[in-house]
């Protein structure tokens, strides 16, 4: 089975990247942030704190994540419920990293994660998947952008969908995740030593598309 890994910070360009590049190559797109994503919807539903480690991992037990494969597309199901739309929701994202930072939680997705990579080809997309969830992954790429230009895409995203975003807004919500999902304890995000680094600071997104499938296309 052929795997790569695409790991690197919040606002990359990493999940649009990374499907349209599975999607080319004919492999399964695996979001890890997706389930992260659901934990932390399911926390804040249940009115906890997303910081709190030993309420989170309290609530785990009442999680049953589905995840379907259709068309190669990932659909993820939270006791039952289509929640892919609802996990994108923008406070979702620093829910997500608060309950990424539970080893509880990360112990909690592991298996469902390499389980997905045992019997396919993937591409799989997070923080951690070349460093700790496939550490023998056939190729494994770091995206990131400077905060900057990734708050700037951020930023045009919003306004694209009729958001008001202010640009020092957008970027300290950057900042931060950078700073929680890098300072963690546990599977922190850092570039594995033998990950491909691709930094789109300041190319667009066809060149940022190309140097991906030919760093992939080289190692396969
Ligand atoms: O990629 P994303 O924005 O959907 O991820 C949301 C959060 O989930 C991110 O801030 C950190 C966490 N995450 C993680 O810790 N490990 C992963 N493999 C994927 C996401």
């Amino acid at each position: 089975m052929i795997s790569v890994a695409i790991d690197g910070p919040s606002g990359a360009g990493k999940s649009s990247l990374a499907r349209r590049l599975a999607a080319d190559l004919g492999y399964t797109y695996v979001d890890t942030g997706a389930m992260y994503r659901a934990i932390g919807l399911y926390t804040r539903r249940a009115g906890q704190n997303t910081k709190d480690a030993a309420a989170v991992e309290a609530l785990l037990p009442r999680i049953h994540l589905d995840i379907r494969l259709q068309d190669g597309e990932q659909h993820i199901l939270l006791n039952g419920e289509d929640v892919t739309r609802a996990v994108r929701a923008e406070d979702i994202g620093m829910a997500a990293s608060d309950v990424s930072a539970h080893p509880a939680v990360r112990a909690f997705l592991l298996d469902t994660q390499r389980d997905l990579a045992a019997s396919r080809n993937v591409l799989m997309d997070g923080r951690d998947i070349g460093t700790v969830v496939l550490p023998n992954a056939t190729v494994k790429i770091y995206l990131t952008a400077t905060p900057e230009a990734r708050a700037a895409r951020r930023r045009a995203e919003l306004v694209a969908k009729g958001q008001d975003a202010d640009f020092d807004t957008v970027l300290a919500d950057i900042r931060q995740r950078d700073y929680q999902d890098t300072h963690r304890a546990v599977a922190p995000l850092r570039q594995a030593e033998d990950a491909v680094l691709v930094d789109t600071s300041d190319i667009g997104i066809e060149e940022s598309f190309a140097r991906l499938k030919q760093v992939v296309l080289s190692r396969i």
